[in-house]
This record gives C-alpha cells, structure tokens and sequence, in this order.
C-alpha cells in the first residue's frame, strides 16, 4: 500500500512550479531581439517585393533627368561599374568588340543611335529595367521574367547612364588612338 501511495505521489504530474530564481539565465544584460538599435541593412539588399523605383518602365523612364552632373568622380564611378557589368557584351569602352558581343547581339553604344538618339532617361531605364535581351539590372523582374538583378543602386545606374553618355565615346576614341599609334610603332 505504501508503495502503491509512493508511486501513484511520483508519478502523478505536478502542478507546474518556478521559482523566482528559475528566470535568473533569462534576465542579463545581454542585448534581446527587437532591443537597442537595429543594425543596418547589407548594402544592396532589398525588400522582397523589390526595389521601389519613381518609374514602372522604360518608357516612363525615358524624360527623367539625371540627378547627377557628368563630374570627373561620376565618370569615374561609372566607368568602373561599366567595365564590371557592362563590357562582357558591349566590350570594354562599348564598341561591341567583346567575343560575346556578336554572339548575342550586342550593340554598339559608341554610335550615332545611343550617343545622339538615346535619352539618358532611355539609358537609364535600359539599364534598370533591361531590354530584350539585355538583362536588368535594378529590378530582378524588370523584363517580366524574374531573371534580372538589382546589382546596381539607383544611384550606381545613373552613374553608368552618364558614363555611356558623356563618357564613353571619349574613351572610345583614346583607345583607338592608342591602339593606331602602338600599331604604328611596330
Ligand atoms: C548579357 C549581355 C549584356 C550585358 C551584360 C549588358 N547588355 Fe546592354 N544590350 C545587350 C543586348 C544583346 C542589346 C541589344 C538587344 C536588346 O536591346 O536587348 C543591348 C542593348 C543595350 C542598349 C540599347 C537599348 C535600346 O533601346 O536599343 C543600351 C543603352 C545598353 N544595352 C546598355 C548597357 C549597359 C549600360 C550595360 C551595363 C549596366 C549593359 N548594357 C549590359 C546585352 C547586354
């Protein structure tokens, strides 16, 4: 009987208890979720509904000024960008003399048709929003199909959008000089 009371005593699920000092590992100064100041976000990452951007599309884009003057640190930020995204398929100062640039039919953007006929706004659209077959590079589902990226700000694709404008075609031309003048030499 005795054993039976010590059995039915242990077994039997007692109410639940604490302690005050049971807390005691919850309750130190270490810095809790949703406490203290939150950290910024990694440069680049966005919500995941994307980037909001003024302009929905191309053509939208096609009137926006750029909010940047063609300075020489503009430039230069765009030519470094330019020659990371850009010159795989359009070549390195935008001649479409890369080896991919045929094979996918790269244009050139030294000439007449983007320096004199192309708004920067257009530009820089292009660049957001992607083209045909160029791909997007401010909003992942610029072209519809979600293949796209958001690689560059909307700071960094004005910076490129001057560079193609204002930029480029001098560069262009100094590296055809360069090359007529080493060819010369030989
Ligand atoms: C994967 C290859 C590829 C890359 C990388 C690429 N482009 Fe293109 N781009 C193309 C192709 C192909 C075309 C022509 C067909 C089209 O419009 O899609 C083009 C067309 C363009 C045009 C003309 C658009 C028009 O309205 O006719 C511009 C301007 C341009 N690219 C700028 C850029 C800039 C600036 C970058 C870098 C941020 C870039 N491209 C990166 C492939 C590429």
């Amino acid at each position: 009987m005795r054993r039976l009371l010590l059995a039915t005593l242990v077994l039997t699920p007692s109410i639940a208890f604490a302690w005050p000092w049971s807390t005691d590992m919850m309750n130190q100064p270490s810095v809790k979720p949703q406490e203290g100041i939150m950290t910024p976000f990694p440069q680049h990452s966005v919500p995941v509904q994307g980037i909001v951007t003024k302009v929905k599309d191309r053509d939208e884009a096609k009137e926006l000024k750029s909010p940047f003057q063609p300075t020489a640190e503009v430039l230069g930020q765009g030519r470094t960008l330019f020659r990371i995204y850009c010159s795989a398929c359009h070549g390195l100062t935008g001649k479409a003399d890369s080896p991919v640039s045929p094979k996918i039919g790269a244009i050139s953007l030294v000439d007449d048709y983007v320096q004199n006929n192309l708004t920067i706004g257009w530009v820089y659209g292009t660049i957001t929003f992607g083209s045909y077959v160029m791909p997007s590079y401010g909003v992942p589902s610029g072209r519809g199909d979600n293949r796209g990226a958001n690689d560059l700000s909307h700071d960094e694709r004005w910076y490129v959008a001057n560079y193609v404008k204002f930029g480029l075609a001098k560069d262009a031309a100094e590296e055809d000089a360069t090359h007529t003048a080493s060819s010369e030499t030989k």
